[in-house]
């Protein structure tokens, strides 16, 4: 598999975009390339065989429709006629894109927004990229090898993130390669990914307009737009978990997950600034125990913090007493990373290994680190994964945590 790189600071070596626009046009299976939101496995969205191909390299369900992405607004206009009809424009009607759409679009493209149309009967699209549904979601990504990867094909590109089903989504190229390896033959590298979660998509056919997904544009950033003030939510976040029980463990959403076990604090169970609190060390250190009772193999516990670096302190000084710090790592988005000893504080023996991240405490760059450190717990054979929430708010705080919802088998509210 050749992974060919183009750093994101340089512009990007044309003739290597071009070889990979020539497979899109004529392969079938689908090239790996970077967005601002997450990496994308991309295939040419008007031929079937080639859009099948991502549904087998992902081993995805067929009837999860994918998003068409587009480099520039006639390409979109293109495929809102009929295919008989000639080009969106020429042929002397008005504009097909929806009015609703006209400030979102300009405002947000491109960028991290998929907003749905109404994909027309005789579409330009292969039917295996809407499945079945009578819309299309589509977005135009900011990304200039993106851009310029849609240009030089001269295809809107359907794309989904490029994991493996229901595993986290891929923020570098090497993450691709994880999950892809075998599967496909071509990754683009534009490095790590800016904003590190998918697009927010939008329905404005309806009324009020709905939000099916959170992402990188957040839900106030919509509201202030013309016709957008009444937006709704069409997903679950904090006020609908309300006081529910906890999630029961094993009752899992099976979606962006890693291989752990994922245990997460809702921002309001632990105790103020402190994150994971008192409490939650008793916690951890039962379940340790409890794992190196039934198993001979010592437990591997990860933490991923959103709060202040200095908590892991007041953790380590506790019951988790670290007996050196054997490593602190840096990948190249923002998660440090510490691993320690854990030990049973009564016996003074190991009951196993605690890797403690940080992915930053403001809402930007807990977006960026996320999958990123779920996927690293999980090349550290990380046993279970406890993760600090941070508060739902109207902004991207509401994509990280609608992610980790998913991704938890376990709730503490
Ligand atoms: O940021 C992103 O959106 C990334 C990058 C690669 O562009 N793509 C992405 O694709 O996240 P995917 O396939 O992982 O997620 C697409 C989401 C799904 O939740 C899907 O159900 C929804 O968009 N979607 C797509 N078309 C739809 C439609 N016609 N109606 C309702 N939902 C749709
Ligand atoms: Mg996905």
């Amino acid at each position: 598999l050749g992974t060919w790189e183009v750093a994101a600071t340089d512009s990007p070596s044309v003739k290597v975009l071009r070889e990979a626009a020539e497979y899109l046009k004529t392969k079938d299976v689908p090239v790996g390339f970077p967005t601002e939101t997450v990496y994308g496995l991309g295939a040419d969205a008007t031929r079937s065989a080639a859009v099948k191909g991502i549904y087998t390299a992902k081993g995805r369900p067929s009837d999860n429709p994918l998003i068409v992405h587009v480099s520039d607004l006639d390409m979109l206009r293109n495929l809102l006629v009929p295919q008989h009809s000639a080009n969106g424009t020429a042929n002397g009607h008005s504009d097909p894109i929806p009015e609703i759409y006209k400030p979102l679009i300009s405002k947000f493209w491109p960028g991290p927004l998929t907003i749905l149309l109404p994909n027309p009967e005789q579409s330009v699209l292969a039917p295996e990229v809407t499945a079945g549904l009578k819309t299309f979601g589509a977005r135009m990504p900011s990304s200039t090898l993106a851009l310029t990867l849609i240009k030089l094909a001269g295809a809107p590109l359907a794309a989904p993130s490029a994991n493996a089903s229901t595993r986290p989504s891929a923020t570098t190229a090497s993450d691709v390669l994880e999950d892809m390896n075998g599967r496909i033959d071509l990754i683009l590298d534009g490095g790590s990914c800016q904003v590190g979660v998918e697009s927010t998509v939008v329905d404005g056919l309806c009324d009020p307009p709905v939000v099916l997904r959170p992402g990188g544009v957040s839900l106030d950033e919509i509201r202030s737009c013309a016709g957008w003030d009444k937006v709704a939510k069409a997903y679950k976040d904090q006020s609908e978990l309300g006081k529910a029980a906890p999630r029961a463990p094993g009752m899992k959403y099976k979606h962006y997950s890693p291989k752990a076990r994922v245990v997460l604090y809702e921002a309001s169970y632990a105790a103020g600034e402190n994150g994971i609190s008192e409490d939650d060390v008793g916690y951890i250190t039962q379940f340790s125990q409890q794992a190196k009772d039934t198993s001979s193999a010592p437990t591997t516990v990860g933490i991923i913090r959103t709060r202040s670096w200095k908590a892991a302190a007041g953790l380590r000084t506790g019951q988790f007493e670290s007996r050196k710090v054997v490593e602190a790592a840096e990948t190249d988005i923002e998660v440090d990373a510490q691993e320690a000893e854990l030990l049973d504080p009564k016996a003074d023996e190991s009951i196993g290994k605690l890797l403690d991240l940080s992915i930053g405490v403001d809402a930007r760059s807990a977006a960026q680190g996320l999958f990123s450190a779920l996927r690293e717990l999980d090349r550290r054979k990380a046993d279970v994964i406890f993760v600090e929430g941070i508060p739902d708010s109207d902004d991207i705080a509401a994509a990280v945590m609608n992610r980790l919802r998913k991704a938890a088998s376990e709730i503490r509210t």
